[in-house]
């Protein structure tokens, strides 16, 4: 008999077929979303698991669990993952980094341009049938190019972002929670490593890619929308916790910055109603490594980590060895 799994989300079909050489697969294909009790029966005798950022991987989940060795996430960030947690019930979990910085680094650009330039704001007023004349004053927005670029979180798609800015003739300030090699920052369109102060004071677009942990809550919050520039854009590539929504709404509202770009919630798929209300505001559904290649590529690497972790007792994206 095989060894039985959980594929807690619809996934790529031929995912499925290779984890069915391995598995006894219960796969999700309708794509149903489990609550805590339901994930916890459904993963009841069951070995391993590939599994979303969506799915919360706890004690809780875990002590109800005692089979359970692998849990592979199709996800590089894994906050929603209690790794210390997994580590005491002999659980191995898994993440899949480094497919999806290229992606998501294009991505990250996208969203800044179409804030800083205001490309959606001005789509839907033309679809509104608003457009009767040009004027030399329509959607006015802030130049990207020669503009100063300021990163939080310098992992490596922050310094995909980075090195993108090299076209645009942009400065690039980035804070971390330690400084690049001397050959990181020169490939990183010579970034300079600044405080988060100094960065948000000087930068004329802000870029989120740090990890969220109970450290980085509400990085961004009403004292640090004041630092930045009146004319600044902030885009949020993370997750959504880093920023304090309310604070971001006032500041929105009050044009203290002058837009924002949001791919991620506090609680997704819910987001901050009054988000709808402000037009200086770009809100996607999480997809900033939504390309077709990149999925593909996460969810094979999801599942190789679980097939690895079960038969070999080693994901090779192992988080908590
Ligand atoms: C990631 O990989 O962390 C993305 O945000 C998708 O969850």
């Amino acid at each position: 008999m095989k060894p039985a799994i959980l594929v807690t989300r619809a996934i790529f079909p031929e995912v499925l077929t290779k984890l069915e050489q391995y598995f006894d697969v219960e796969s999700n294909q309708d794509d149903i979303i489990f609550s805590p009790t339901e994930l916890a029966g459904r993963l009841k005798g069951k070995v391993g698991t590939l599994a979303t950022a969506s799915a919360k991987i706890n004690t809780e989940l875990l002590q109800q669990l005692p089979d359970l060795k692998v849990v592979a996430s199709m996800a590089v960030g894994y906050d929603n993952i209690d790794l210390a947690a997994c580590t005491a019930h002999g659980v191995m979990a898994s993440n899949t980094p480094e497919v999806l910085n290229e992606t998501t680094a294009d991505f990250g650009w996208a969203l800044l341009m179409a804030t800083a330039r205001r490309v959606t704001e001005s789509e839907h007023w033309l679809r509104a049938g608003h457009w009767t004349k040009w004027r030399f004053d329509s959607f006015l927005g802030a130049d990207i190019h020669g503009a100063t670029l300021g990163i939080i979180g310098m992992g490596r798609i922050g310094q995909a972002i980075a090195r993108r800015s090299t076209g645009f003739d942009m400065k690039v300030m980035y804070h971390n929670r330690s400084r690049l090699s001397t050959e990181q920052e020169a490939y990183a369109n010579n970034a300079q490593y600044v405080s988060k102060e100094e960065l948000l004071q000087q930068a004329d677009h802000v870029v989120l890619v740090l990890p969220y942990s109970a450290a980085s809550h509400h990085t961004i919050a009403a004292a640090e929308l004041a630092m930045m520039k009146p004319g600044a854009t902030l885009v949020n590539l993370a997750r959504g916790g880093i920023v304090d929504d309310q604070a971001l709404i006032a500041a929105l509202r009050e044009k203290r910055i002058a837009a924002a770009g949001l791919d991620v919630f506090e609680n997704e798929p819910k987001f901050h109603p009054d988000f709808l209300t402000l037009s200086n505001v770009v809100l996607t559904p999480h997809i900033a490594s939504a390309s077709e290649t990149t999925r593909r590529a996460m969810a094979n690497r999801a599942a190789d980590n679980l097939i690895a972790g079960l038969t070999e007792g080693r994901p090779r994206d192992w988080l908590n060895p």
